[in-house]
């Protein structure tokens, strides 16, 4: 026998001067359970009040008791066949007057039970009475209906457990375990990185050749112009570009025990630069400014024990804070150019000690008097500055807005171009490349212009750190802004929508913490960014790298797709709240497929060939687990995980 009537429910109803609703034996509110296993995308749970504390009111009925909410919400019941029905009145609060759209869903052992389709600010109540026979787990979510969150005021009015056997309690969800996707690479040399090479003529090249296998491998390079010379050992490539601009393949080759593998590589002599989206790892989200010139080498260190290097990541990149801070004089030396803090004894050693290793070696700093984090800025050094990046050795700059805000002269899009072109013009004038990535957050469209003002990636977003995640982690949040500007990447010129957290983070107090993504979300990271060839960055710990996370960054066959040469990001094919379909075109002429389930539940997606731009029979490749499905015709149905992705490749059938 269950008779709950919450105390918090009678306190609330006396002290409005109401009549006490009258719960039946064995009726249970839903706002008795555990609300502290509720997760919502604003605010907390109130019980009998709506998510602002005023009464609840739904399409101008009042109703006295019940649970105020926020969507993006959901919650997991445990009902163990013990309730036979739920019942509710649902709907936005009249409190958001008139605003806000979400929709209301119950499943039930992973299958939908009711939904309420869209509801407005203003819409009558709408009534849900489920029977619930047998039901072991109930799922209630509430969602945005596609369109944020803003306003969404959701009321589960009256909402009740008519319990007959065991009483429902609220549950956290289940704890996904972490499947291994990524098979370990073979003993055999598998050649990887990119295909083609930009560089400006005569500029020093340092490229370590990607190859995984077992060592010892023989590296050996045919047709390699003169003026460079590859390492047998290493397979680092070392020396200056032509003089001559041009195109110079190269035939890359790697030799073990166990086999040999050959692998066309161009080097591109012109003006381009970063003919694939770069690659590498950036010390921001996991020092922020506890970073030191030691960390920079073990990260280096790092990228090559962990194997990361043998898939192609190469630069190792310090973000703010290694420049004096504000009140830290001299900021400057003789020559007008920036000094580095205590931190950072030796920037030239810095850079060497990357390159020794055959990796790239990045910096940050910002065309305003100081950087984000209050350090040392650019402005009015803007060429003493780059020059010293360079006579560093330096091979990648983030160039970050911050205080520039205050100092920016001209209008409109102007004003905004103006500090990235200036920089671009000084680095183009150097004695040595360095890739530019623009970091202003997406400010006046830049991915219209940002190519155009010499920039080679620009931010399309805010810090993907600081998005807050509701029951999708921010990240998808970040990667659904940056996939509307497919348009506009093509080698040379990438959309960047900021790093890869995942493994051990920044925490409070210069502390890093395990990511709170669950595996499946974790792969859909990675392969969102893979399939909008953005550059990838990891901002985790690399001293902390563990299987899982290195199973999710180095998969050779999904990086391929990051770095293809033809250098298209994925279109959007379909986006609903549940479901997110990318397809992006490859240079061999297939194409790679991602399929997203957004949603809380394991769920069928299906992709027509019409909406691909296919006809006829494709080989279907299941690019993490790198092995092939059956070929598909018509149609690719897949079953996707909860917050997951399947990532396929479908090519020509031989
Ligand atoms: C901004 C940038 C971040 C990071 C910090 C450093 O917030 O967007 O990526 O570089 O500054 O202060």
């Amino acid at each position: 026998m269950h008779f709950a009537c919450s105390f918090a429910l009678l306190a609330a109803v006396l002290a409005a001067g109401e009549i006490v609703p009258v719960l039946r034996q064995g009726v249970v509110p839903l706002t008795s359970l555990d609300l502290q296993k509720l997760r919502q995308g604003w605010g907390s749970p109130v019980v009998d009040r709506s998510v602002e504390g005023k009464p609840l009111q739904i399409g101008g009925r009042e109703f006295a008791w019940g649970l105020g909410s926020h969507a993006a919400s959901v919650l997991h019941v445990r009902l163990a066949g013990g309730s036979a029905r739920f019942s509710a009145w649902v709907g936005v609060d009249d409190e958001t007057a008139g605003r806000g759209s979400l929709a209301f869903r119950i499943h039930g052992d992973g299958k939908l039970l009711w939904e309420s389709g869209v509801m407005k600010g203003g819409d009558a109540a709408r009534r849900v009475d489920l029977d619930l026979a047998g039901v072991e787990t109930l799922l209630l979510v509430t969602t945005s209906a596609g369109d944020g969150i803003d306003y969404d005021h959701a009321d589960w009015a009256e909402a009740a457990f008519h319990v007959s056997g065991a009483p429902p309690r609220a549950v956290d969800p289940p704890v996904e375990e972490k499947v291994l996707r990524t098979p370990p690479p073979g003993p055999a040399p598998r050649l990887n990185g990119p295909l083609a090479y930009g560089v400006r003529p005569g500029r020093p090249i340092v490229h370590r050749v990607p190859c995984t296998g077992e060592r010892p491998i023989a590296f050996a390079a045919a047709e390699l112009p003169a003026s460079l010379a590859l390492d047998p050992v290493t397979g680092i490539l070392t020396g200056a570009a032509p003089a001559r601009a041009g195109r110079y393949p190269v035939v890359l080759s790697a030799t073990n025990a166990h086999g040999t593998a050959i692998r066309p590589f161009a080097l591109v002599v012109g003006d381009e630069l970063a003919l694939t989206p770069p690659m590498g790892w950036n010390s921001w989200y996991v020092f922020y400014d506890h970073i030191t010139q030691a960390d920079m080498q073990a990260a280096a260190d790092a990228m090559v024990a962990s194997g990361m290097a043998d898939f192609g990541y190469e630069y190792v990149n310090i973000d703010d804070c290694w420049m004096k801070r504000r009140d830290e004089e001299p900021y400057r030396d003789a020559e007008g150019a920036v000094l580095p803090n205590a931190k950072f004894p030796d920037m030239a050693g810095l850079a060497a000690y990357i390159h020794a290793q055959g990796l790239r070696a990045g910096l940050y700093t910002s065309p305003g008097p100081w950087t984000c984090a209050g350090y040392v800025g650019a402005f009015e050094h803007e060429e003493a500055d780059g020059r010293r990046f360079a006579a560093w050795g330096f091979d990648f700059l983030k160039y970050d807005w911050c205080s520039y805000e205050g100092v920016a002269t001209g209008e409109g899009r102007e004003r905004l171009e103006r500090p990235y072109r200036q920089m671009a013009d000084i680095l183009r004038g150097l004695e040595r490349d360095l890739v530019l990535n623009l970091c202003q957050y997406g400010m006046g469209e830049v991915w219209e212009w940002g190519g155009e003002v010499g920039g080679h990636c620009w931010r399309t977003t805010g810090d993907l750190g600081n998005e807050p995640g509701g029951l999708l982690p921010g990240f998808y949040a970040i990667g659904l802004s940056n996939a509307r500007h497919a348009e506009h990447a093509h080698p040379g010129h990438w959309n960047d929508p900021d790093y890869i957290l995942i493994g051990w983070i920044g925490g409070p107090g210069g502390t890093h913490v395990p990511t709170t993504l669950t595996g499946e979300e974790q792969y859909s990271y990675l392969s969102m960014w893979c399939l909008m060839a953005a550059p990838l960055f990891f901002s985790g710990d690399m001293t902390k790298l563990d299987a899982f996370t290195l199973n999710v960054l180095c998969n050779a066959e999904v990086i391929e797709i990051d770095q293809d040469p033809l250098g298209r990001q994925a279109r959007i094919v379909r986006e609903t709240e549940e479901e997110l379909v990318l397809a992006k075109p490859l240079h061999d002429g297939s194409l790679a497929v991602g399929l997203f389930n957004l949603s809380e539940l394991p769920r069928a997606i299906a992709v027509d060939w019409a909406a691909l731009g296919l006809q006829g029979p494709r080989r279907v490749r299941d690019l993490w687990r790198q092995r092939d499905l059956p070929p598909r015709d018509g149609s690719l149905p897949m079953d996707v995980p909860r917050h997951g992705v399947e990532l396929l490749r479908l090519g020509a059938v031989e």
